[in-house]
């Protein structure tokens, strides 16, 4: 990118010096050269679309985890069934730190390339491929054969950056199953963001709790999947509650319809909050992401009737059950794992309708990966880490 940069800036430069009468001091001219060469750069087609090699990040074994390391690689070919992709974006969750740590439970990752989450644009596909072609811009499923229905130990064994090679790379092959369009108005950035955080809130929220309008919904903290679940429950006429420990993440969540907003370190009794911002009813979905803390204290949240939606262990994975809690609100327990390929193009459909659009905190270059991982791992985001290639 910078040799392509560079060319342009010399090009336009040139350009410029020997046409006074676009810019008439020396720093008019060098000005107009800097604007013409972005522009150049901007309307340019993608320069490493078609490079040989390839850059790319495995993961290298590192005492009990892993490191990152950026190498190169011969471009990868399409076969029969696979579709080869540019990868413009990637984004991180919080599995991918569990992965580096080398505390996900993913068997030997060593060589494997981080990141189930991508999107990109067709760059070629093989001669048996019917469902994409040149130019389709595409995002990777986060199982790669989990296709709709019930999971099978097959399709949960078949997971993006854990199970089999993730998305950071600069180009990848996938089988074209593994693969679904990406709603028109997301760019790749924000296209990136869904596969995994996207459609857990999407599985948790609509395939599995059947979300009504009015509904009360309740968030943990203003990660990934508390942000799709926020923007989700909004656009559907629900009424979200969320937790942060942040004021102002809370002031941010509210401008983007949050119902109730409710600091979970100043007020450690947050759930009594909670229960008093539905009128005393309590929530009808959860979308449990704290895991041991948050556990019980969403239970007291919750209607009778109500649905919990087990998604992550933020503060730990080791929650007990509350088996008398549970009977009690006659509540409804999902365990939620992503979802299937049907599921991401039943969310991709309201994405498009809703013209929703995911919310990234802060985007990296394809460079400073290593700081994008340390920023998640930090907290300190709101919404969605992205990387670009
Ligand atoms: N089951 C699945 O399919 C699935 C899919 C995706 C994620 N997950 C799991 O779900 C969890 C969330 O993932 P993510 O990618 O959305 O994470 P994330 O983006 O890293 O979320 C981090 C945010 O969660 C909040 N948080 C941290 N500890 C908390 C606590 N003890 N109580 C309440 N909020 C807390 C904080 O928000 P504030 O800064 O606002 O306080 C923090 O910034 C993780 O455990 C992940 O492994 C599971």
């Amino acid at each position: 990118m910078a040799v392509f940069v560079a060319e342009s800036l010399i090009v336009s430069l040139r350009a410029c010096l020997a046409r006074p009468a676009i810019a008439r001091s020396p720093f008019q001219r060098v000005a107009a050269a800097v604007i013409v060469a972005l522009a150049m750069f901007a309307t340019a087609p993608d320069a490493r679309a078609d490079a040989a090699v390839i850059r790319k990040y495995e993961l290298q074994k590192q005492g009990s985890g892993y490191r990152l390391v950026a190498t190169t690689a011969p471009r990868p070919k399409a076969k029969a069934d696979e579709v080869l992709v540019r990868v413009r974006a990637v984004s991180l969750n919080r599995r991918d730190i569990m992965v580096l740590n080398g505390t996900y439970g993913a068997g030997d990752v060593s060589g494997r390339i981080p990141l189930s989450d991508g999107a990109g644009e067709v760059i070629a596909v093989g001669e048996r491929v019917t469902r994409f072609k040149p130019g389709d811009r595409v995002a990777g499923t986060f199982f790669t054969r989990w296709i709709e229905g019930k999971a099978t130990p097959d399709a949960l064994s078949s997971a993006r950056g854990g199970d089999v090679d993730g998305m950071l790379a600069e180009a990848i092959v996938a089988h074209e199953a593994s693969l679904v369009h990406i709603p028109e108005h997301l760019s790749f950035e924000e296209a990136a963001t869904l596969p995994c955080a996207g459609l857990t809130a999407w599985n948790a929220l609509f395939t599995r709790g059947k979300l009504q309008p009015g509904d009360f919904v309740l968030l943990e903290g203003t990660g990934g999947v508390s942000m799709f679940g926020l923007q989700f429950a909004v656009a559907a006429d629900a009424r979200a509650i969320i937790t942060s420990s942040s004021d102002s993440k809370l002031t941010r969540a509210r401008a983007l319809g949050a119902h109730g907003a409710i600091n979970y370190v100043s007020n450690p009794d947050w759930h009594l909050e909670v229960r008093e911002l539905t009128g005393g009813t309590g929530v009808d979905h959860v979308l449990e992401v704290g895991g041991r803390d948050t556990l019980p204290k969403a239970l007291a949240s919750l209607a009778i009737g109500g649905h919990v939606a087990l998604i992550g262990g933020l503060s730990g994975f080791d929650a007990q059950v509350p088996v008398g809690a549970l009977m009690g609100r006659t509540a409804a327990v999902s365990g939620i794992y992503v979802g299937s390929r049907a599921d991401f193009e039943a969310m991709n459909a309201f994405i498009a309708e809703h013209k929703l659009r995911p919310v990234i905190d802060r985007t990296f270059a394809f460079e400073d990966a290593a700081a994008a991982y340390e920023y998640m791992d930090s907290g300190s985001h709101f919404g969605k880490v992205v990387i670009t290639l």
